[in-house]
């Protein structure tokens, strides 16, 4: 028989996503609403190692469901790295008699809690959290949703003035090696091009497309860039090469950066989070370990986390022909 769960630690990891804090508050109460204490850690792992952390309970977590960030914070630990590093987190769990850690953030945050697991005997649970939507074994990350909409209003108040101003629009969003905020967002916004790098279309596709819009008698134009894209080194040179291709064009670049990762979370954020926390609680307490909470089809399920981790998330490439379609 396993282990009665008497504690269980949370913390987030790796870069912030809005729903982060409805994830914190969802654990937290699950926790309470099951007898179960629930302690916090500190910056991720690195507040594992410097032993920072606090108790969490049903009313620390008040007025939190609307906030984005992480009252947890969030950090990308070098230290936990080392093995030395990971041998003070795992002295640190033990000191504090965590039975089972729940870890919210993305891949490096689910490859470290194995790590962790395997090197300590520490289980885990991971959720997705991340902006990036880049997890394979569920359809949504914690905080896609919130981005994409950042994403969309964002390039709306662009569209605004490119078109007072005929001009051409670069917009760069972020996602790693991934395609998903800039493939959604770019067709909610109504994009001419959206450059992701699953697929990599090449200049002269590019330039002919822009040819063929001013041809067909477009004013302005919005291209959205995909950070991790392949075509050019980055952003600007990409903008650059347009120009000297196409001079008519007035092109300007705008990186979005980090205000994708701020903000309220949208209410789907918020639901998701929620959902799926209340599930890794629940397996925990079950005796569940080392899996990932995940949703598909709209049901919450688990997986293992390993193979969640051995598989990237196929981007749907008729969404590339929807685009093409619609920015005739
Ligand atoms: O993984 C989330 C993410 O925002 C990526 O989209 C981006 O490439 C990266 O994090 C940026 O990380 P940092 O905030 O550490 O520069």
């Amino acid at each position: 028989m396993s282990k009665k769960i008497k504690r269980i630690g949370v913390m987030t990891s790796g870069g912030d996503s809005p729903g982060m804090n409805a994830a914190i508050r969802a654990i937290t109460r699950a926790c309470a609403y099951y007898h179960t204490e629930c302690i916090g850690f500190y910056q991720g792992f690195q507040g594992m190692i410097d032993d920072k952390c606090c108790e969490l309970n049903a009313r620390s977590v008040r007025n939190i469901i609307n906030r984005g960030g992480t009252i947890l914070q969030s950090a990308r630990s070098k230290e936990f790295l080392s093995k030395e590093g990971r041998e003070k987190a795992a002295k640190v769990l033990k000191k504090h008699e965590i039975d089972i850690m729940i870890l919210i953030g993305g891949d490096g945050t689910f490859r470290g809690g194995l790590v962790l697991s395997n090197e300590h005997n520490i289980p885990v649970i991971g959720v997705p959290g991340t902006i990036d939507n880049d997890i394979y074994g569920t359809q949504y990350t914690i905080g896609y949703d919130t981005a994409l909409n950042t994403v969309v209003n964002a390039i709306d108040k662009i569209r605004d003035t490119a078109s007072s101003h005929n001009r051409l629009f670069f917009v760069e969003v972020m996602g790693r090696d991934a395609g998903f905020i800039a493939l959604n967002s770019g067709i909610g916004a109504g994009a001419e091009e959206i450059l992701i790098p699953e697929e990599n279309l090449g200049l002269d596709r590019l330039l002919n497309s822009l040819e063929r819009s001013r041809r067909s008698g477009k004013t302005s134009s919005i291209v959205v860039v995909s950070e991790g894209d392949k075509i050019g080194k980055n952003v600007f040179e990409l903008a650059e090469y347009v120009k000297e291709n196409l001079p008519y064009y007035d092109a300007k670049v705008t990186v979005l950066g980090h205000i994708q990762r701020g903000g309220s979370p949208t209410c789907f954020d918020r639901v998701l989070a929620s959902r799926l926390c209340v599930k890794a609680v629940e397996l925990a307490l079950d005796g569940k370990k080392n899996l990932m909470v995940g949703m598909e089809n709209n049901r919450i399920e688990s997986c293992d986390l390993a193979s969640a981790l051995e598989d990237k998330p196929v981007i749907n490439k008729e969404l590339l022909r929807i685009s093409d379609i619609l920015s005739t």
